[in-house]
């Protein structure tokens, strides 16, 4: 453990940066922040988490302003990204409004996207009342666990993303009424305006295609695996593990009702292949599953909490809960 000032620093998967005083407020995480930059940019690199605690960050604003002063990038928004969640304020969004009983597994923002973002934040509002830990995993680990065999041909042939999003449609909205699951292009995209969406499709060398009642067909093909810009060390980089809708991903009560409802291609919220258009293997994406689930740390919350992650170096998700939750989020590139 380091201690600097009145802060004690414990080097572990998250760092936690935590205040010794009682009642730090903002603005000593702020002037601290100032003070070691540098420190807390290099530990980030070197572990891909940190954690802040013991500061009063009390909402949504002084979670921006922290995020502005580490300087790791500016603010993106959550384009091109179809969880379900709400925007708070300019660039905060809550986590993911999925099913509080549903498993998260462990994955990248936006690891699909070539514009992906390079930081991934988030803050405790309201603790978890039941469960609820937001999991992290680092990926070079689970690269290194990945069996030579799969790895080898994730590599090789890369991945093609499919995705369909529709615009107005009362069968939708009433899915989403029941559970939030299948966003409309306009909520993806953040605009109603068509030729927006393409010139978005055009930056990040998406494939897109208007289908009939005006629902949008995405394709994407990246790669499966990445070398980090900065440390040139190579992680698992890809959500191939959450485009298959599979028992094991999502139960076999929700398995069944997703076989049935997207029976017609063209409504399915996603797919995944292969780029040259073959089949991934079942086995193997259950097989990247188990050791997602193998490479998965929990981290409790505690209110005020600030995480940031390396979005390439780690991967978060969500342990299921009951009870209240409020999680904010933010990306910076
Ligand atoms: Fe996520």
């Amino acid at each position: 453990m380091m201690k600097i000032n009145r802060l004690s620093i414990t080097e572990a998967f998250p760092v936690f940066i935590s205040s010794t005083c009682k009642n730090a407020t903002k603005q000593d995480l702020s002037d601290i922040i100032e003070d070691h930059k540098n420190l807390f940019h290099e530990l980030l690199l070197k572990h891909g988490a940190l954690v802040f605690r013991n500061f009063a960050i009390n909402n949504a604003t002084d979670f921006s302003d922290i995020i502005e002063s580490l300087e790791l990038g500016n603010f993106v928004n959550y384009v091109g990204g179809d969880s379900p969640r709400d925007k708070v304020k300019d660039k905060v969004y809550t986590s993911t409004e999925a099913p509080a009983n549903l498993h998260i597994p462990l994955h990248q923002e936006l690891s699909f996207i070539k514009n992906h973002p390079k930081h991934i934040y988030f803050y405790c509002e309201v603790e978890p009342e039941v469960g609820g830990a937001t999991i992290i995993g680092d990926a070079r680990r689970v690269l290194k666990s990945i069996h030579p065999s799969v790895k080898e041909q994730f590599q090789q042939k890369g991945l093609t993303y499919v995705s369909h999003y529709f615009h107005q449609s009362k069968l939708m909205e009433l899915v989403n009424r029941i559970q939030r699951s299948h966003k409309s292009w306009p909520e993806v995209f953040e605009t109603y305006s068509k030729q927006d969406v393409e010139k978005m499709c055009l930056t990040n060398e998406f494939d897109w295609q208007w289908l009939k009642h005006d629902w949008l067909e995405i394709q994407q093909t990246r790669p499966a695996t990445l070398s980090h810009p900065s440390t040139q060390e190579d992680v698992w980089f890809n959500q191939a593990h959450l485009y298959d809708f599979n028992p094991k991903l999502l139960g076999w009560k929700r398995y069944l009702a997703a076989k049935l409802f997207y029976m017609r291609k063209s409504m399915r919220l996603h797919e995944i292949m292969f780029a040259d258009k073959s089949l991934i293997p079942r086995q193997s994406l259950y097989h990247v599953l188990d050791v997602l689930n193998q490479s998965t740390v929990s981290f409790p919350w505690k209110r005020g909490d600030v995480m940031v992650l390396d979005n390439i170096l780690s991967m978060h998700g969500r342990a299921p809960f009951s009870g209240k939750r409020r999680i904010l989020t933010a990306l910076t590139a």
